[in-house]
């Protein structure tokens, strides 16, 4: 999601530091940033010349100490806590001072994320959705810790973002992945345990309940393997075996079939 929310961030004017671990990974991150700067141009929601200006924006680099200049940051990396916990001690120590360090956590604990820190207050979550380019919300999470001049800059700079701000509390899975996972979850047992085919179950949600995808189509979107990590995510902050991922969602991430970005999961893509 990480190119996506630098997409925005430039397209609203802020200049833009894109980190990340390889060349390669920047590579593919800047070509989908400029594939879907062409396509708003495409759609006359934005002129060339201010896509050209969004893309001029934007600094890739693999070197962390980058950063240095930057007011805030909003890490997107895997959704694992040790990943994150690693980032946000280094953006501590990177960053200046009175910098905020947000996450786009999916579910993992802001105030848990806030002690790896020497500046519990100034850490927030900031938890965009896909397509980031498109889709209005942002859900701001406060930690137990959030100051509340940390909330208001990220409520301002969302709004600035074009999205529209929702406060909720940090619990695991937020309102969103709470509500969400386990709607995708209870459609992958509904498949295995031959309810009805993948096709059918989305057929469901599209026909029935006007979802602009079915929770299936929307799985192989998100990536299987986010779905999982989420669902342990819950398991483990909500205490209740309800949770668990179901095995046909474990076997597949097993098997590599991770949706859309693997080129195969409850549906086949062509892979570019
Ligand atoms: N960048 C910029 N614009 C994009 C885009 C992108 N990546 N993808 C699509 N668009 C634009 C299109 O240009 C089009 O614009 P228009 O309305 O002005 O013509 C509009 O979005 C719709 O796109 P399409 O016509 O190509 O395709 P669809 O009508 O099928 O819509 C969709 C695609 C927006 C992805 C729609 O299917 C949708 O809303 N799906 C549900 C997405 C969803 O639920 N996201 C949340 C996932 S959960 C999450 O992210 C949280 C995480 O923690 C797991």
């Amino acid at each position: 999601m990480g190119n996506g929310i630098a997409h925005v961030c430039a397209r609203a004017g802020c200049e833009v530091v894109l980190y990340d671990l390889e060349q390669g990974f920047l590579d593919r991150g800047l070509a989908t940033i400029e594939k879907n700067l062409a396509r708003e141009v495409a759609k006359n929601k934005l002129t060339q010349q201010q896509a050209d200006e969004a893309r001029g924006r934007i600094t890739p680099t693999v070197d962390r100490e980058a950063l240095a200049r930057c007011g805030v940051a909003i890490e997107a990396a895997t959704e694992r806590f040790a990943v994150k916990a690693e980032i946000f001690r280094e953006l501590d120590r990177i960053l200046p001072g009175d910098a905020i360090l947000a996450t786009n956590t999916s579910s993992i604990s802001i105030t848990k994320l806030a002690t790896q820190t020497k500046r519990p207050e100034q850490v927030i979550g900031m938890h965009f959705f896909n397509p980031v380019p498109v889709m209005q919300l942002v859900e701001v999470i406060r930690g137990l810790q959030t100051s509340q001049a940390t909330f208001d800059a990220v409520h301002a700079l969302s709004k600035q973002l074009g999205k529209t701000p929702v406060e909720v509390n940090d619990a695991a899975g937020f309102v969103s992945n709470r509500v969400l996972m386990p709607l995708i979850n209870e459609a992958v047992y509904a498949v295995m345990e031959g309810v009805a085919t993948a096709e059918a179950v989305d057929q469901v949600f599209v026909l029935g309940m006007a979802h602009p995808m079915g929770p299936l189509t929307l799985a192989d979107f998100i990536g299987l393997d986010v779905c999982v990590d989420i669902m342990r995510v819950l398991a483990d902050g909500l205490g209740s075996p309800k949770y668990n991922p179901c095995p046909l969602l474990v076997r597949m991430v097993d098997a590599g079939w991770l949706g859309r970005k693997s080129g195969r999961g409850f549906y086949r893509y062509p892979l570019q």
